[in-house]
């Protein structure tokens, strides 16, 4: 019988270095994953990281509109509308075994553009301990090693210093910045984005040895050629 992995190869990439390893997120990774939410990733001080405080709304399983029902669809939405001119990979991000945190690697016509964007947290347990520029300077190398891609963009929150950093450690430029929109309970609000660009001629690996998993098998069902 073909295993899960066949049927949907994201399943089968791992990418590892020391004690930090992300995969494609599971549905049995979910309830941890929920837990962790719970125990908050806004630092005190830093501004409020996401486009919607998915992450502050009423804690309420089991009910349709409290978290985690909120949030399942948009985690469950990122295989569901998975397209080779449109994909996300939402990567857990485990040290030691425990789940600390999300990575998360999304193109949009990935073939014409090699350009990827990516957006990460971790549970405020786990931050400031180098997981966060580690995480992504691992999606940066699968990126560019694995994928073929010729620049990484992502984005922060001017006054999100951590976020700030972990670009400048991976290598990011500054890409300017625009006014964008965050969703939150008290309603509609405009904030300055600081928008940050990598690439393979900026790029900082990071220090240990890297190893990826299923690769091969993810450039084929993303129809990318080497
Ligand atoms: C942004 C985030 C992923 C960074 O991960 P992290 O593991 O905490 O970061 P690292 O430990 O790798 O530290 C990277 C740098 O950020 C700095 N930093 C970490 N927390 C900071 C804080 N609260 N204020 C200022 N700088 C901070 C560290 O000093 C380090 O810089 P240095 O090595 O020059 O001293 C994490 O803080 C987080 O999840 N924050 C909330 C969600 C978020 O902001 N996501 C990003 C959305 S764009």
């Amino acid at each position: 019988m073909l295993s899960l992995e066949d049927i949907f190869p994201p399943f089968a990439l791992r990418i590892a270095c020391g004690t930090v390893e992300l995969r494609v997120l599971r549905d049995d990774d979910l309830p941890e994953l929920v837990d962790l939410v719970r125990g908050g990733i806004q630092a005190p001080g830093l501004p409020m990281p996401f486009l919607r405080d998915w992450h502050e709304l009423p804690f309420a399983p089991g009910t349709p509109d409290g978290f985690p029902t909120t949030s399942l669809a948009w985690w469950w939405t990122q295989r569901a509308t998975f397209a080779v001119d449109d994909w996300r990979l939402a990567l857990t991000v485990r040290r030691d075994g425990q789940l600390v945190g999300m990575q998360d690697l999304h193109a949009r016509d990935f073939a014409q553009t090699r350009t990827v964007d990516t957006g990460s947290w971790l549970g405020l347990a786990h931050q400031g301990e180098g997981t966060g520029t580690l995480m992504r300077q691992l999606v940066v190398g699968l990126a560019f090693d694995e994928l073929g891609a010729v620049a990484c963009g992502s984005g922060y929150i001017v006054g999100n210093a951590a976020s700030a950093a972990v670009s400048r450690k991976t290598g990011y430029v500054e890409n300017g910045r625009r006014r964008i929109v965050q969703h939150t309970t008290q309603g509609k609000v405009g904030v300055e984005e600081q928008r940050v660009l990598v690439t393979p001629a900026t790029y900082v690996r990071p220090t240990g040895r890297v190893t990826v998993q299923g690769a091969d098998a993810l450039r084929r069902f993303l129809g990318i050629e080497r």
